[in-house]
């Protein structure tokens, strides 16, 4: 698989297979991801990587909070902008609506959406997760270097024939997040994302999100 090929190919996957993952494999590809351009070369980012015993404990830890309730804890930053403005909130919606058609959940359906959504919080079956934190310090510009790193994960997984699903739905839990992993308080975390192989016969896979038309967003000056 050539870079361009990765790109074209990667997508969110929201199914996995009960299928073993090579840790090592996934713990190499996240070293190497390390080599993502950087501000400074400050390398931001910080990576908890869960699977085995862990993995089974956080997913028991979960099912518990699911049965809570909604989540009481206080999100420590805007996973969007409050006023979220068009054509972004357009292009969300459409997205939206696309993923619940794939899985033929109907939009006034609120409880079987809400049920479907919680299938985040057990990683959507993948066997292998991680979370990434940041300094709190640290500003839009690292946390644009840390997502360059995260892409650069997503595409190395691909190549290795496996498939992820990056997840900032965990900023909404960051205490339970913070102390399952023993994240130091002068860390925020950003975002989960699981691991695996994907299923191919889960519906929510044959999703693929549109994009706009380069012509929206960019401008040629010559
Ligand atoms: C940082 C980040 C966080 C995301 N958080 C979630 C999430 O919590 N749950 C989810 O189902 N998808 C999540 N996504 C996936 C996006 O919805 C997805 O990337 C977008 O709809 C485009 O689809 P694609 O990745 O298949 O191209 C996230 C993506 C990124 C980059």
């Amino acid at each position: 698989m050539n870079v361009s090929e990765a790109v074209a190919y990667r997508r969110s996957v929201r199914g996995f297979l009960d299928k073993p993952v090579d840790v090592d494999v996934v713990k190499d590809i996240i070293a190497r991801s390390a080599r993502a351009a950087n501000g400074g070369n400050v390398q931001p980012w910080h990576v908890d990587l869960v699977h085995g015993e862990s993995m089974v404990r956080l997913k028991e830890l979960m099912r518990g909070k699911m049965a809570e309730g909604p989540p009481k804890e206080e999100t420590e930053y805007n996973i969007y902008p409050p006023e979220l403005k068009k054509p972004y909130t357009d292009r969300r919606f459409e997205v939206g609506q696309m993923l619940y058609e794939a899985i033929g959940i109907r939009r006034e359906d609120k409880m079987g959406r809400m049920m479907w959504f919680s299938r985040n919080f057990q990683f959507f079956n993948a066997p292998v997760a991680l979370f990434l934190t940041l300094d709190r310090q640290m500003g839009p510009p690292q946390w644009g270097d840390a997502g360059m790193m995260l892409q650069n994960i997503m595409l190395l997984l691909c190549e290795a024939g496996l498939d992820s699903c990056a997840q900032e739905c965990w900023a909404v839990y960051p205490k339970t997040i913070g102390a399952f992993l023993g994240t130091p308080d002068d860390r925020i975390l950003w975002t989960g994302m699981s691991i695996g192989y994907k299923d191919p016969n889960d519906p929510a896979n044959a999703l693929l999100p549109n994009r706009a038309p380069a012509s929206e967003w960019m401008i040629e000056h010559s």
